[in-house]
């Protein structure tokens, strides 16, 4: 079979050499498309491959009617929000994730953010510590537990909210369960953003609730730009200026939160799984998903109905 590994973003060379290795052990042909700057040349190259190898690439309807031939389409990571589930299930193709595979990647960005933001993104004053603040973790999945985990090294007093994760699952992780996410932003010096891009999710974190948070309060996204209501939160922190925006995801509004100056930073482009574990795990992981489904059928990790 034809396994097209494409990624605007690349892997690190060595997730490239290990995803090679697994599919070519298994006989598969590797055909390699990273740094494409035009969606024709991701047309063009998914016209003739069985299995596809994404990151937060988009595969939309386009996509899916160029790729006569594609049967599977794997997601190197956690968020599969830049794949058409409905189209994938239209063309009789099966679309999987690669949960947990870069999730220690991304909580330990969240804490190199953090340190960054409280002591001033570095700008030669005194700053203040992350020791016996309390952080609240809203959506307790892989990256989630990992973020809770690396805060008790820190001293944190860790709080955690998720609509899909029984209080007793929290508890049991040595982390404050809150009844809902007001009581999170309500309760907490950071708000940790680790909750998918859903219907109920887009533009969520918006000016109500994000206003609830105490003096000094800090949000930090390493989610997805979408949860975030961008007007609502740019009116908010020109209102309150003790409030801190920082993120790994550039927000369409950009320029207006650059004018909060010392309040606010982005990552120029989304950086949180971007380090060689993650992306040979995930890498690594997807090229396996795609050996099992083809060995035996296999289809454990599927996210199309
Ligand atoms: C994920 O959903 O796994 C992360 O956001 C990583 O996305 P990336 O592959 O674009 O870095």
């Amino acid at each position: 079979m034809k396994v097209l590994i494409a990624t605007e973003k690349p892997f690190a060379a060595a997730a490239v050499k290990g995803i090679k290795e697994e599919l070519e052990g298994a006989k598969h042909e590797v055909v390699l498309l990273e740094k494409y700057t035009e969606k024709s040349q991701l047309l063009a190259a998914v016209a003739d491959a069985d299995a596809m190898i994404i990151r937060s690439d988009k595969v939309d309807t386009e996509v899916f009617n160029a790729a006569k031939k594609l049967k599977i389409v794997v997601r190197a990571g956690a968020g599969f929000d830049n794949i058409d589930l409905a189209a994938s299930t239209a063309h009789n193709v099966v679309s999987e994730n690669t949960p947990g595979q870069n999730s220690n990647a991304v909580a330990e960005l969240v804490f190199g953010l953090l340190v960054f933001g409280v002591r001033g993104f570095y700008n030669g004053k005194s700053g203040t510590e992350l020791k016996g603040k309390k952080l609240g973790i809203l959506a307790f999945g892989n990256v989630g537990r990992n973020v809770a985990r690396i805060a008790k090294g820190f001293g944190m007093d860790v709080y955690a909210y998720d609509a899909y994760c029984p209080a007793n699952v929290i508890e049991e992780a040595g982390v404050h369960a809150v009844a809902n996410q007001e009581e999170l932003f309500k309760n907490c010096d950071v708000v940790s953003l680790h909750i998918p891009a859903t219907p109920e999710t887009i533009k969520s974190i918006n000016y109500n609730l994000v206003n609830m948070m105490p003096k000094g309060g800090i949000v930090v996204n390493t989610a997805r730009k979408e949860v975030i209501n961008e007007e609502e939160l740019v009116k908010l922190m020109a209102e309150r200026e003790d409030i801190k925006f920082i993120t790994d995801i550039k927000p369409d509004a950009d320029a207006e939160f650059a004018k909060f100056e010392g309040r606010y930073f982005s990552t120029p482009k989304k950086m949180g799984a971007q380090t060689a574990e993650a992306n040979t795990n995930a890498g690594i992981a997807a090229a396996k998903q795609i050996n099992a489904f083809f060995a035996t059928g296999d289809t454990k990790f599927q996210v199309n109905k």
